[in-house]
């Protein structure tokens, strides 16, 4: 693998990294001969989770924390850092997805998506920035969404949630840029993983399942990394057509300005009709 070097012997720490992305960013970190700190809240799943990737021996490590709660993150962290010696690398990327009209979200939905979506990666970035300036050197990996460059209808909640994170890891990219320390911002579009699956808050709206257009994972996780290892500051995906949907709406192309609101009378329809969630 051509970008090996950039993760051959790095100490990273991945949270959400019994599931999904995270689990497949994990694999594919230890696969480029990282050390990686699997962080999750529940420590069956987590254990589960190490003990599939057991082939890489002690350089799978473990950490329970749950993202939500700024106690238990700043320890996570500096614990991990402390026990190896540094840390290069933190993947920011537990979180849940929120597809919900506004007239039903409670104010309770809102703070339960700001919790684990934003303040998470607050409090990962608090804890770790300060290791990593110290230091001299560190990469921050957050993981928003295409829905933090493109304001999905129906999707207010998430994506208040994702554009923070793509404005609170680019603005860092630049203040620390001269400091040794990288950030970058991970937007996904539809990937294939259990998050389809969960309701939020017991919400669900008709049948949850992963799109059929989702975008195998592992190839996420691996184009992710390869990415990363490019410094490079917003990844999308993939890549296409989501970059130029982005470019288009940035720029206020009427196709797409057309899609959305397309998006937003189906949804509304489909909601009207008693099922929708993604
Ligand atoms: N898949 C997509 O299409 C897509 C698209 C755009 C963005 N994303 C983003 O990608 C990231 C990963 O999502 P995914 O698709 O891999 O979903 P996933 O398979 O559902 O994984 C989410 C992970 O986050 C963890 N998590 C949730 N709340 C947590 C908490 N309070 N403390 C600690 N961990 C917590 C989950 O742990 P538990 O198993 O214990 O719940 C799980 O490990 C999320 O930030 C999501 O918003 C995904």
């Amino acid at each position: 693998m051509s970008d090996s070097g950039y993760y051959k012997g790095n100490i990273c720490i991945v949270t959400g990294a019994n599931s999904g992305i995270g689990y497949a960013v994990s694999e594919e970190l230890l696969r480029r001969g990282a050390i990686v700190y699997m962080a999750g809240r529940s420590p069956e799943k987590i254990a589960r989770a190490a003990d599939q990737l057991s082939a890489y021996g002690d350089r799978v490590r473990t950490l329970i924390m749950d993202v939500t709660k700024q106690e238990e993150v700043e320890k996570g962290i500096a614990g991990a850092a402390a026990e190896a010696g540094r840390l290069d690398m933190l993947f920011n990327n537990a979180g849940v997805g929120g597809t919900l009209q506004f007239e039903t979200a409670t104010l309770e939905d809102w703070k339960t998506i700001i919790d684990v979506n934003l303040w998470s990666v607050i409090y990962g970035v608090h804890a770790a920035v300060p290791i990593m300036l110290k230091q001299g050197s560190g990469h921050i990996v957050n993981t928003g969404s295409v829905a933090g460059l493109i304001p999905f209808p129906f999707q207010a909640l998430y994506s208040l949630t994702k554009y923070g994170v793509t404005g609170l890891t680019e603005c860092l990219k630049y203040e620390f840029a001269d400091k040794g320390l990288h950030f970058s911002v991970v937007c996904p579009a539809n990937i294939a993983t259990p998050i389809f699956n969960k309701a939020i808050d017991g919400k669900a709206y008709g049948e949850l399942r992963i799109p059929d257009d989702a975008y195998p994972v592992d190839k996420a996780a691996a184009l992710i990394l390869d990415r990363v290892a490019e410094h490079k500051g917003i990844i999308i995906v993939p890549e296409e057509p989501n970059t130029e949907a982005w470019r288009g709406y940035v720029c206020g192309d009427p196709e797409v300005e057309e899609l959305l609101l397309q998006m937003a009378r189906d949804r509304r329809a489909a909601y009207e009709k008693g099922g929708m969630y993604f």
